[in-house]
């Protein structure tokens, strides 16, 4: 869920190479249902046809500020006040410089002047463009300003270079926007400690024990808690994802090493939300050589691992811990229970055997069940949705 369902955002493109990933971006929002408007500067107009981008986002693109507009309307004027969020990728040197100034003189630097929705810009360029000082001087000072800035990543740039200047990854692009259209932000402040995905308890040193868990679950619990302005810390296992941009991500395998991150963040955590699925066993000897086949039968002897939960349980204080419970059969008793046994805040319970919910799903049919035993119930819902429910419940009964 975006917390603002019908949103507007402005694009502009400036030219260089990567204009033409500015396309991909277009028809990532537009996948998310996001109208989108396009401006170019005329210098992008010379590396991708306005033609391509107008298709894509099915409007009119704007490059020339005193071109005749379709219907009347003060165009930079219009634009500026339709968006919910403004986004400029690939930003230029030039751009990035006019807008620190103050210079208005085209479309796209008058439409950002004109903006009081909040401003992403994604820079890409050659990287002693990047790394000059007046660029440098001039990104610090619109970050001072309240300007979002996505940074660019290194590699071999266009023009045969090898450093840093290349834009940012779209999809990290268009995962950002949606903490700008996000005007809910009643998790600053907080800091939210997330774990999510499988672990994996080697058996030897080419086979292991894990579960079906994809981390879909608690990444999207960490992006709602980022676009809701919480500063994130995501402790996950081996999962096929990517971590939402701008939230702390510890890798780790086991569920020693996941116990050992989560006490290392505890203290100073306000919400911990753990929807990681924690092996709870691990074999009892871990053979150092690839166990060989034989005829016989092999029994692998398995041993506890540590309750991460009910060890939090005993120390906490001032947290609010949030558990998961994926269950099978007798959901809500089995909830209780681990609310009891492990002192926790929250329990969110999910039946894994319901069509179109849990492990690799899109979507979660839950019921989170207060320490009070209260009970509330959702209907299925993408996963995005049900993490905002988490927030909405925990934030309505801190109030
Ligand atoms: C082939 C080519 C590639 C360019 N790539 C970039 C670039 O990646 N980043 C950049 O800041 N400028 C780049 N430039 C220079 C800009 O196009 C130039 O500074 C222009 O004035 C930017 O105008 P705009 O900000 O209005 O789009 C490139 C120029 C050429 C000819």
């Amino acid at each position: 869920m975006r917390c603002l369902k019908l949103s507007t955002v402005v694009l502009g493109v400036t030219g260089g190479i990567a204009a033409y990933k500015a396309l991909d971006i277009v028809s990532k929002l537009k996948k998310k249902n996001i109208d989108v408007h396009v401006i170019m500067t005329k210098a992008a107009s010379k590396f991708v046809t306005p033609l391509s981008f107008q298709a894509l986002s099915q409007n009119y693109v704007t490059i020339d500020m005193f071109a005749e507009p379709k219907r009347f309307e003060i165009r930079h004027i219009s634009l500026a006040e339709r968006a919910d969020a403004f986004l400029i990728a690939p930003a230029s040197a030039n751009i990035i410089g006019k807008i620190a100034n103050g210079i208005a003189d085209d479309m796209l630097s008058t439409t950002v002047m004109a903006t009081k929705s909040p401003v992403l810009i994604a820079p890409a360029m050659n990287t002693n463009m990047y790394e000059n000082p007046i660029v440098q001087k001039n990104i610090a000072f619109l970050k001072s300003l309240g300007y979002y800035f996505i940074e660019p990543e290194s590699g071999r740039l266009a023009c045969g270079a090898i450093g840093k200047g290349k834009l940012a990854d779209t999809e990290s692009i268009v995962d950002l926007t949606d903490m700008l259209l996000c005007k809910k932000k009643d998790l600053k402040g907080k800091k939210v400690l997330i774990t999510a995905g499988p672990t994996r308890e080697d058996i030897d040193p080419v086979r292991y024990i894990t579960n079906r868990s994809t981390g879909k679950m608690g990444y999207a619990i960490a992006k709602a808690a980022r676009d809701r302005g919480a500063d994130v810390i995501l402790i996950s296992g081996p999962v096929n994802i990517k971590a939402p941009y701008g939230v702390k991500h510890v890798n780790v395998y086991s569920a020693e090493e996941m116990y050992n991150a989560v006490l290392e963040y505890f203290d100073s955590t306000d919400i911990l939300i753990k929807s990681a699925a924690v092996a709870d066993y691990k074999p009892l000897n871990k053979s150092n050589i690839k166990i060989k086949k034989s005829d016989a039968d092999l029994y692998i002897e398995l041993t506890r691992n540590k309750d991460i939960l009910y060890e939090i349980g005993k120390i906490k204080k001032h947290q609010i811990v949030v558990g998961f419970a994926a269950e099978t059969n007798d959901l809500i008793e089995n909830a209780k229970a681990k609310i009891m046994k492990k002192n926790l805040d929250y329990i969110v319970a999910n039946d894994v055997t319901l069509k179109q919910s849990g492990f690799g799903s899109d979507n979660n049919t839950v019921k989170i069940i207060d320490k009070h035993g209260n009970i509330t119930e959702y209907p299925n819902m993408p996963k995005e949705e049900v993490a905002h429910e988490i927030f909405n419940l925990i934030l309505k009964n801190e109030r």
